[in-house]
């Protein structure tokens, strides 16, 4: 499934998070995670500013673009840092085709997502958890992911925050309302076989996942599986929480 796709449980997509790769072999687990039939490979980008850690930057991403090229997968950038505009370019010469920033990190998040259009890169907006949707609101038109974070971002391995589900159902009602569900709802953090149902009932299309991908135990083809199965036992689209108490958003 394409970022622009409508969306639809039989086709959420799997976005592997490198960032819970082993790096001596990064280049053998993006192509077992590629054989296994990903389309999508989350490069999380770190700045120790924005957030407190420090990941990777441009190199890896030129480094793995001839293995996506060839699967004709798409590798997008989480950008974590503080002024991403600065680094845009660089990204997308080292052949990022989607490139999400952080509302919390742009003042001008506008601008900044018409700069990735320029690029000819799919332009995404996360939020981090206590970021209300209505954050989002504005430069909805203008995008074709919207992230929601469900640990709060700078590492891998956290637990998974259950009222993301709700935040998804509502951001799900909010794209029916304005007819733009043609954008991806992609949810990054702690998600696993035993949150996806949940997520895809509300409305996720992208699920990232590190862990739950490249963790020891199961061979990365196996895992990706899983996350596959627990995707098709969702139930049907289930309405927020809040939308059921009456509230407006
Ligand atoms: C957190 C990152 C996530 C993270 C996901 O800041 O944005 O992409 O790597 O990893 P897991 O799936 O292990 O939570
Ligand atoms: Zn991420």
């Amino acid at each position: 499934m394409s970022a622009s796709s409508p969306p639809s449980a039989a086709s959420v997509e799997i976005a592997p998070s490198i960032l819970a790769a082993d790096f001596r072999r990064l280049g053998e687990q993006v192509q077992d995670a590629l054989a296994a039939g990903v389309r999508r490979l989350h490069v999380d980008v770190m700045d120790g500013h924005f957030v407190p850690n420090i990941s990777m930057g441009p190199l890896v991403v030129e480094a793995l673009r001839p293995l996506a090229e060839k699967a004709r997968a798409v590798i997008e950038v989480h950008l974590m840092i503080t002024e991403p505009d600065r680094y845009l370019p660089d990204f997308a010469r080292a052949g990022a085709r989607a490139m999400t920033v952080h509302a919390e990190a742009c003042p001008h998040l506008h601008r900044t997502v018409e700069a990735i259009r320029g690029l000819a890169a799919q332009p995404g907006v996360a939020l981090n958890p206590a970021t209300p949707l209505v954050a989002l609101e504005e430069i909805l038109p203008q995008i074709d992911v919207a992230l929601l974070m469900s640990v709060n971002p700078g590492f891998g391995g956290q637990t998974f925050i259950p009222a993301t589900v709700d935040k998804v159902a509502r951001l799900r009602a909010l794209l029916r309302a304005r007819g733009l569900e043609r954008i991806a709802i992609e949810v990054d953090g702690g998600v696993g076989p035993e949150n996806m149902a949940a997520l895809v009932a509300a409305g996720m299309t992208i699920a990232v996942a590190g862990t739950s991908v490249f963790g020891a135990g199961a061979s990365v083809g196996e895992r990706i599986r899983v996350l596959r199965a627990a995707c098709a036992a969702a139930p049907p689209r289930v309405r927020p929480r809040s939308a059921v108490r009456g509230s407006r958003r």
